[in-house]
């Protein structure tokens, strides 16, 4: 039998190989949405004054955006993420900063077992669209305050000439490896109507979808930027 490296476990251990994983960081300048620095809006759409507010983002890998916002804006964010390689990284980049705790593990379960609720939560390239929607999303919703914010980035469906899917279904994509090499991974890759519909149906709604491209490096939207509100 072959046993299978989960592609999210040997991208944060192929990084860490190349990193050194205890360095101490300053978080950066800026919260960001997309994979290029200083495209679209920054951690505003999280609400527009952050201070003592509850947090927790969904698949923080070594998290600097957990960190700017503990940091820049004295939020409280918990990040989570599913590799212990990852919280690990995140802790000794970012542990010393008040406000910022990380934590391991599958988002849903972190959902389901948080104490209290949030004022907003979010994802960038994270557990939104890798995880059942459906399932996912309802808790996020369960535990957002009344008019409490999720938030969540995604690689555009239309990227490179695809097509947003036609049903409910993940689609197989890949993760590109820091050597280059693809895994195998499923994505929900709806385009911002379906996103609507399925927020509805857990009570959110959405407030803005942007799509976001660099105007120089990109021929194609690569990002799909979406803001939800809790009734
Ligand atoms: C593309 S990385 C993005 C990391 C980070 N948000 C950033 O922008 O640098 C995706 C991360 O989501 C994490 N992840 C994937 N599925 C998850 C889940 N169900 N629960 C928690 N984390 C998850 C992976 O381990 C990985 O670190």
């Amino acid at each position: 039998m072959h046993a299978q490296v989960s592609p999210w476990y040997a991208h944060a251990a192929q990084r860490l190989a190349a990193t050194d994983p205890a360095q101490v960081l300053a978080p950066p300048g800026r919260m960001e949405w997309s994979t290029h620095r200083g495209l679209g809006p920054g951690a505003e759409i999280l609400g527009h004054c952050l201070s003592g507010k509850r947090l927790m983002e969904l698949g923080c890998g070594p998290g600097h955006n957990a960190a700017h916002l503990a940091q820049r804006h004295q939020a409280h964010v918990t990040g989570i993420d599913l590799v212990g390689l990852q919280i690990q990284r995140a802790r000794s980049h970012y542990g010393h900063i008040d406000g910022a705790a990380f934590a391991a593990g599958h988002a849903l379960h972190h959902l389901q077992a948080a104490s209290g609720s949030f004022d907003a939560i979010y994802s960038v390239f994270g557990a939104v669209g890798l995880t059942a929607p459906e399932l996912l999303l309802a808790e996020v919703s369960r535990r957002l305050v009344p008019g409490g914010v999720l938030a969540f980035s995604v690689p555009h469906p239309a990227r490179a000439g695809r097509h947003p899917v036609a049903d409910d279904q993940p689609r197989e994509d890949y993760v590109t490896m820091p050597d280059r090499t693809h895994m195998p991974i499923a994505r929900w890759e709806f385009d911002a109507a379906r996103w609507a519909a399925h927020l509805s149906r857990t009570g959110l709604r959405i407030d803005s979808a942007v799509e976001l491209r660099h105007p120089l490096l990109d021929a194609w939207p690569t990002t799909l930027l979406i803001t939800a509100r809790k009734s």
